[in-house]
């Protein structure tokens, strides 16, 4: 009796889905916000290249907490410990989402022809968001790891890497997969929480989201290069 009784109970749970789940699905939200605002401000200040050599190099100096030492100049343990701690979030981001991925070849399936059978745009961005986040999860390590083990960054330092170290290669596969995997994600956050009404008008704002950052993110890693180019080998740090 007793057995009937804990079985009923955990297909019971297993229906309505477990508390654990829904504890998932938080702190998959709250991840992917944390996430995708911090790459809003990345692309950010990272673009600030497009103003100047000595533009970038304030802006570092800025959030490398300048105007907490003694000689105005920034430090990169901050880059370092900051660093340490967004790869922690994406691990955990990382971990919660996986469950959702289609394990079987069966839900593989049942996927494709879901997407052939209907024309749903939300559908459609969540199997973008899927193969996009698939890629993330082997390239945005590699950038994370770098900045925790070479977190100087300068006009100087930042060119060299993208250029002389090669790092154009992974930028140019990690900006299209990482912006379009954030926008798509807060907008399904949007819609999931509640948050919109009309769902046409901030998937247009979305797209506009998307072809912006992009230009951002490409005019600033075509600036890296230009300047790696032009930087004769041992490269000096830029100084103002
Ligand atoms: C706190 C950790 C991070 C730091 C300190 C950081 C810093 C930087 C810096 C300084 C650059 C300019 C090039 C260079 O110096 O190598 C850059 C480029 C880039 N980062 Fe990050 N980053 C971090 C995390 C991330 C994350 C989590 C993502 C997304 C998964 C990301 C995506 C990118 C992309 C796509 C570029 C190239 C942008 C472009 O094409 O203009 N970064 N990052």
């Amino acid at each position: 009796m007793k057995v009937n009784s804990l079985q009923y109970q955990h297909t019971h749970y297993a229906a309505l889905g477990s508390p654990w789940s829904a504890k998932a699905d938080r702190i998959q939200s709250a991840t992917g916000i944390l996430l995708g605002c911090f790459l809003l401000a990345h692309l950010h200040f990272e673009s600030s290249i497009l103003f100047g050599k000595e533009t970038f190099y304030h802006v570092v100096q800025f959030l490398e907490g300048g105007m907490f030492s003694s000689t105005g100049h920034g430090m990169p343990i901050v880059t370092k410990v900051f660093s340490i701690f967004i790869m922690l979030v994406v691990m955990l981001h990382a971990a919660v989402a996986l469950r959702r991925f289609p394990a079987q070849l069966g839900q593989w399936r049942a996927l494709r022809n879901h997407m052939q059978g209907i024309k749903h745009k939300d559908s459609h961005a969540w199997f973008w968001q899927l193969v996009t986040g698939f890629i993330l999860f082997f390239l945005a390590p590699v950038h994370i790891f770098t900045m925790i083990t070479n977190p100087e960054i300068g006009p100087h330092l930042s060119a060299e890497r993208v250029y002389h170290a090669n790092a154009w290669l992974l930028y140019a596969l990690l900006l299209p997969a990482v912006v379009v995997h954030a926008m798509i994600g807060l907008y399904r956050v949007a819609v999931k929480w509640g948050l919109i009404r009309h769902r046409k008008g901030l998937r247009k704002a979305i797209k506009v989201l998307i072809i912006y950052l992009m230009t951002l993110g490409i005019l600033s890693l075509i600036s890296y290069i230009m300047i790696g180019r032009s930087l004769v080998l041992p490269i000096t740090p830029f100084v103002p």
